[in-house]
């Protein structure tokens, strides 16, 4: 039998509403690279008026951000975990979010892992995969 993952919702309204309530967002695996979409996908949400948080160990600052080790190591409270970081690497920031308290964890394309995800729910976040966190601000909010 196949086994379907629970990867379904939240459904447009409740991603317009986390887009909306939450401001603050660690973006992991971020990059200077301009041909990376994490790059991107900052930049625009930086245009957009969100708190970005650049979570990368290589960099010291990204767009003009401070880039933090780890998003425990950043000094404010974050909402919003998004994550470009590829599926093995997911676990530990999961972890990260859960103790930094922060509401939603996002896997971006590419990077999801059952076994975070599954974590990221049972503690009762809320776990949005296989979207892109860019997009659905385009195509919810604009
Ligand atoms: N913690 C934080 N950052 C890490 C990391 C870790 N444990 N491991 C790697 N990184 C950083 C790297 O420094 C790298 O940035 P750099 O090139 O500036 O050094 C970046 O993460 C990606 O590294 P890598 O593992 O080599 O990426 P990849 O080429 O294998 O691609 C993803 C994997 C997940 C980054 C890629 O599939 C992706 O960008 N997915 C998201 C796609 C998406 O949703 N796009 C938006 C469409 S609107």
């Amino acid at each position: 039998m196949v086994r379907i993952m629970p990867v379904d919702g939240p459904s447009d309204g409740e991603i317009r509403k986390i887009l909306t309530k939450y401001r603050k967002i660690a973006l992991v695996g971020a990059s200077p690279k301009p041909e990376r979409d994490s790059n991107q996908v900052m930049r625009y949400l930086l245009e957009k008026g969100y708190e970005v948080y650049p979570v990368n160990p290589h960099y010291d600052k990204i767009l003009g951000k401070k880039c933090y080790p780890s998003v425990l190591d950043i000094p404010d409270d974050i909402e919003i975990v998004d994550l470009f970081v590829r599926p093995e690497f997911t676990m530990d920031y999961v972890e990260q979010a859960i103790e930094k308290g922060a509401k939603v964890v996002w896997f971006q394309f590419g990077t999801f892992s059952e076994e975070a995800f599954r974590k990221a729910r049972e503690v009762g976040l809320i776990a949005v995969a296989h979207r892109c966190i860019k997009r659905e601000h385009e195509r919810l909010i604009g």
